[in-house]
């Protein structure tokens, strides 16, 4: 399997680099050609390397892409899940190179997708070949990938709840997540959930003068900063009554475990460029991201924001604000707390409209299964260091779902790095790292397959 890994890499990095070059930008309609010729090239992909009954599955947003191969109903099945959509790439005046024009730089592919996650998918369509071309895959395997996970994954949500036969597994697995470094392999064992809101604070019925009003109405952008600035009390603290209320809370051996993870606080601030850490008061920084639920905006907006000045009191405000959730938070119940919290600090003189988007549940997956000690034994073996099990602060919000509809459980086998800019300009992906995922994937379906004859 080495040497053929070894004697394909460049092909295997090529035929990537033309899966880079589509724009599959799920949010924005004006490439849904590009989705579309996405989606055909895995599945022209899929075909080539051997999976049976590839079909594009239709919904009412993006096409799933699916293949499988069934070895023998008798040995356990694998179920692959990834997706093939990305981010939006703008702002695209601080690329380096194209996002759609993928360059291979210091030993990194530079393109929008390149790590997640048509780069840690492509992974394992290699893979996969990799063990047809040596003798075959060790159990079965159903691959399904999706074009809608950057926007919330609603039909998918559909398609599982919809096809629980079709989807039948013993287990999910997803190269969709990050490791600690390079050098200290990780397995994320825990991501967090998410409730969004885009709100709308309105005042005066127009634009006025701010000086022949100001001082006099409720400016609609004063009044966003101070109720968003409401939500965080001294201790960073989010102030929403109950939002704390079904929050796991860790023992201390459990927490004194979680913090053995290697992290470095130096290290972290210099990689973003920061002179000190923030956040809730009494957690470390682990803790903030692994096992602590946030709120942050992620947009603000309103008034006037062109050159120069204009004198203006700007009839509306707005902001997109989200909440990462933990065990045992859950979407429906938080979107509901800040609907009626963020309703209730709104002053005399505006009006608040809350419209909630996608959400999704937090999970964690079990460490003590047979399939994450297949991951385990496999990074071990291909990385020659055992992983740690790591909390991650990303959300994947299907992976709650596949645990709810299919009772199936999920390893998060991610080969990227936070490093790797993922949803930001100059996305990338090592080709240590592409190539260590091809490496890995197959040990994984020997062991797991192995453990299961036993
Ligand atoms: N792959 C990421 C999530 C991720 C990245 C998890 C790194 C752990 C480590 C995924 O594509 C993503 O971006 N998810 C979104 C949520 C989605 C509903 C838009 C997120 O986490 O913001
Ligand atoms: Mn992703
Ligand atoms: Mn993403």
């Amino acid at each position: 399997m080495a040497s053929y890994l070894q004697d394909n890499q460049d092909r295997f990095l090529t035929e990537l680099i033309d899966w880079l070059r589509i724009p599959s930008v799920s949010a924005d309609p004006k490439f849904h050609g590009d989705v579309l010729k996405a989606a055909d090239y895995l599945k022209t992909r899929l075909e080539e390397v051997g999976l049976e009954n590839v079909e594009l599955c239709q919904t009412a947003g993006n096409p799933i892409v699916y293949g499988e191969k069934i070895v023998d109903p008798s040995l356990p099945t694998v179920l692959v899940y990834g997706h093939y959509d990305v981010q939006p790439a703008d702002p695209y005046e601080l690329w380096t190179s194209g996002p759609f024009e993928p360059v291979i730089k210091d030993d990194k592919i530079y393109a929008r997708g390149a790590c997640d996650d048509k780069g840690q998918v492509y992974m394992h369509v290699k893979a996969f070949e990799v063990m047809m071309q040596n003798g075959g895959v060790p159990c079965n395997v159903k691959v399904m990938v999706e074009g809608e996970e950057e926007v919330g994954s609603s039909n998918l949500g559909i398609f599982v709840r919809e096809n629980k036969e079709k989807l039948k597994a013993d287990v999910i697995l997803i190269s969709d997540t990050g490791m600690i470094a390079n050098d200290v392999p990780s397995i994320e064992v825990g991501l967090r959930g998410l409730s969004y809101h885009e709100v709308e604070v309105t005042g005066p019925n127009r634009d006025l003068h701010s000086g022949l009003y100001g001082g006099a109405v409720a400016n609609p952008i004063n009044v966003l900063c101070k109720m968003i600035a409401s939500l965080h009390d001294e201790n960073n603290h989010i102030t929403i009554p109950g939002f704390y209320d079904n929050v796991d809370v860790l023992s201390e051996a459990d927490r004194a475990e979680l913090n053995q993870v290697p992290h470095s606080d130096e290290e972290f601030k210099q990689s973003i460029g920061l002179p000190a850490t923030y956040g809730e008061e009494g957690y470390t920084t682990v803790e903030r991201i692994g096992i602590r639920p946030t709120l942050d905006v992620n947009g603000i907006w309103g008034g006037y924001t062109g050159e120069g000045a204009k004198t203006v009191i700007a009839s509306k405000a707005f902001a997109k604000i989200s909440m990462r959730l933990v065990p045992h938070q859950t979407s429906d119940e938080i979107t509901a707390l800040f609907q009626k919290h963020f309703a209730s600090i709104a002053p005399e003189g505006v009006t608040v409209k809350v419209h909630p988007h996608h959400g999704g549940e937090p999970v964690v997956t079990p460490t003590d299964s047979v399939a994450y000690k297949a991951a385990a034994d496999a990074m071990e073996t291909t990385f020659g260091k055992r992983p740690v099990p790591t909390r991650g602060g990303g959300s994947i919000p299907i992976v709650a779902m596949f645990k709810s509809e299919l009772g199936i459980d999920t390893v998060l086998l991610g080969f990227g790095l936070d490093s790797d800019a993922i949803h930001s300009p100059n996305e990338h992906f090592g080709v240590f790292n592409f190539l260590k995922g091809i490496e890995t994937i197959p040990l994984f379906y020997q062991n797991y397959a192995a453990a299961f004859s036993k």
